[in-house]
């Protein structure tokens, strides 16, 4: 029979993957046929309509460069990022789900557009926001596994945009307002970097167009970008959230956890918990973070 209804299309096209040697693509493109053709019946969608979602795919894909990624951007901004996020960290962590809160694995959030893979190595205690805007914060606390053992030389990856909100990358060439440490033989980690700002996630293209029709602000809070890799342990990409920042309840990107959020106590210019010596106001923030070993 060679005519289809309207409503048997999905499952034509589902049908012609008969010979996929692929179970897994096969099991997802058949889902994506499904809930797509459900999508387009359930708003009646117009010729005029799926043009202008074509036009705008296009611009997406032609905004794309080494440095701009309008299309994970999109993702972000309809909270599919943070839900695959979610979905990894949920199965990561299904062996530890009945722990006792002080067991359970730190939570993960988007990794965004703006790491930099190559940031330097620096020694615990280094300053990488001397000479960049914002106020100065010293951060510091253990990485353990989720059973509280110290995990000593894990790699900790941190990067931030300034107290400006703008990150290296968007202002030049050279890499600023990141570095990689190692933790010391108790675990522990200490860096000086400056208290980031919210800002605006990049919304001078197509997502940024959405945004403003969707009568969406494109901001983030403000936050400090963690990367964590343990041999023996998942891969941890999170943040720490600045606690009295705007924009906690309505992230542009949808990746705030509660557990992430972090007071940055302020303190009277003086000695720092490190000896160091400051002549303006500093704040402090101390977090710990818990790894999930890899077999759980
Ligand atoms: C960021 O936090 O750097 C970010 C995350 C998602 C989209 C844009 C920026
Ligand atoms: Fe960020």
């Amino acid at each position: 029979m060679a005519q289809l209804e309207a409503q048997d299309l999905a499952q034509a096209v589902i049908g012609r993957m008969a010979d996929c040697k692929e179970p897994r693509f096969k099991e997802v493109m058949s889902a994506l046929v499904k809930h797509a053709h459900a999508f387009v019946r359930e708003v009646q969608l117009t010729p005029d309509e799926w043009m202008a979602a074509i036009q705008f795919l296009t611009a997406t894909g032609k905004m794309c460069d080494e440095k701009r990624q309008e299309f994970i951007l999109l993702s972000d901004t309809l909270g599919i990022s943070m839900l695959v996020v979610a979905i990894e960290q949920a199965q990561g962590a299904a062996a530890l789900r009945d722990a006792p809160a002080d067991q359970r694995p730190t939570e993960a959030t988007v990794q965004g557009p703006f790491f930099w893979p190559g940031a330097p190595q620096l020694e615990l205690g280094a300053d990488i926001g001397a000479g960049h805007a914002g106020e100065p914060a010293y951060y510091h606390g253990r990485v353990t596994d989720t059973a509280g053992k110290p995990l000593a030389n894990a790699v900790l990856d941190v990067w931030s945009g300034d107290g400006e909100g703008f990150y290296d990358m968007q202002k030049g060439p050279d890499m600023a307002l990141r570095a990689q440490f190692r933790t010391d033989k108790d675990g522990n980690y200490r860096f000086w970097s400056i208290r980031p700002s919210y800002y605006p996630v990049p919304d001078d293209g197509p997502v940024g167009g959405m945004l403003r029709r969707m009568g969406r602000h494109p901001n983030r809070p403000g936050h400090m970008h963690m990367m964590l890799n343990a041999p023996g342990h998942e891969r941890l990409i999170t943040h720490i959230f600045v606690a009295d920042s705007p924009y906690l309840d309505s992230d542009a990107v949808f990746g705030v956890r509660n557990s992430l959020i972090v007071d940055f106590d302020k303190h009277a210019p003086g000695k720092a918990p490190d000896g160091r010596q400051l002549d303006k106001p500093f704040y402090t923030a101390k977090y710990d973070f818990k790894l999930v070993p890899s077999a759980a």
